[in-house]
């Protein structure tokens, strides 16, 4: 790739996180009946520094299928809300009790535990109401059915409720403690929202099924390739670089990657991950936005953040 290619991919990624940021922020004007204090915490936790990875996936995803990028930005704020309740609500003294994200106090730290609790509750309906910009009601309800499947019971929560039940301790039986398991597991916490970001970017550009089915596959390979080295970063990564308290799976008796097949293996395991989401591509033509996707699965390989 020529050093202008590389320019072209990253001004259109930043492009393309300053529309995200802008509708992030519009998305708060919630009016009086909300306490101050709760859109406070609201902006607090949505509107730091992440990477909006899940965000950009729904743009790209809709740009891959040759849609119009802006009409999908509803659902890539959707998707970040989801994401950033689940931080709050992961972060909270009953789950992994964390101080840090994304290089600041938890919310719960930086507010209190009850409002840590009920920013989560607010940004899940808010999610659901930015479906209601969408092109048409049709589209807002599949829409919202994607996501409140990927964000329920048999995914998002599922994978966080097995995440706190299996502690290493407690797993003594080899079948259960084995790697089958803790692949569901990131399938589901950390891959289910990964996916559905991308299925609502094909979904709203009109994509196909076959496309649909494309982009579900690159989701799926990446989310489980992106908790793989999530839980890399925590065992050997840079606490200053990655914005969260490091080394703390260990000491909160938790299955990861790193745990089961130790490092060179886990790495080699998300290897095969980018691998298999970079080939779940070849269906597209060849364009800046399938280039982006390819170079983020590559790009996990090494994260430092
Ligand atoms: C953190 O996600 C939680 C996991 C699923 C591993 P990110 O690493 O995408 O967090 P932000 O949004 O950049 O803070
Ligand atoms: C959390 O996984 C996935 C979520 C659904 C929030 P982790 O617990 O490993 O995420 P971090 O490391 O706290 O960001
Ligand atoms: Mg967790
Ligand atoms: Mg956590
Ligand atoms: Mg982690």
């Amino acid at each position: 790739m020529s050093t202008n290619d590389s320019l072209s991919l990253s001004s259109r990624v930043e492009y393309f996180r300053g529309e995200i940021e802008k509708a992030l922020c519009e998305s708060l004007n919630i009016g009086d009946n909300c306490p101050l204090r709760l859109v406070e915490a609201m902006r607090y936790s949505l509107l730091s520094s992440g990477k909006r990875l899940r965000p950009l996936f729904v743009l790209l995803a809709a740009g891959l299928c040759k849609g119009d990028y802006r009409q999908a930005i509803p659902a890539a704020c959707a998707v970040e809300m989801i994401h950033a309740y689940s931080l709050v609500h992961d972060d909270l003294p009953a789950m992994d009790n964390d101080d840090l994200r994304r290089g600041r106090l938890t919310c719960h730290k930086q507010f209190d535990e009850a409002t840590a609790i009920l920013v989560g509750d607010a940004l899940i309906p808010l999610a659901f109401e930015m479906f209601g910009e969408l092109s048409s009601m049709e589209l807002a309800g599949r829409c919202s059915i994607e996501l409140a499947k990927a964000a329920g019971a048999a995914a998002l929560v599922g994978g966080q409720m097995d995440d706190v039940i299996h502690e290493k301790s407690l797993d003594d039986k080899p079948e259960t403690a084995s790697i089958d398991l803790l692949k569901k597991i990131h399938l589901r916490k950390t891959g289910a929202l990964v996916r559905v970001s991308l299925r609502l970017g094909g979904i709203i550009a009109g994509g196909s099924e076959k496309q649909i089915d494309a982009l579900d596959e690159y989701g799926k390979n990446f989310g489980l390739a992106f908790q793989i080295t999530d839980d890399l970063l925590d065992a050997i990564g840079d606490e200053n670089k990655v914005g969260k308290r490091v080394r703390k799976d260990n000491k909160m008796d938790k299955w990861t990657y790193p745990s089961l097949l130790g490092i060179s293996n886990s790495q080699l395991e998300a290897e095969r991950h980018v691998e298999d989401a970079i080939n779940a591509l070849n269906i597209f033509d060849e364009n800046l936005d399938k280039e982006i996707l390819i170079k983020s699965a590559q790009n996990l390989i090494g994260r430092e953040k």
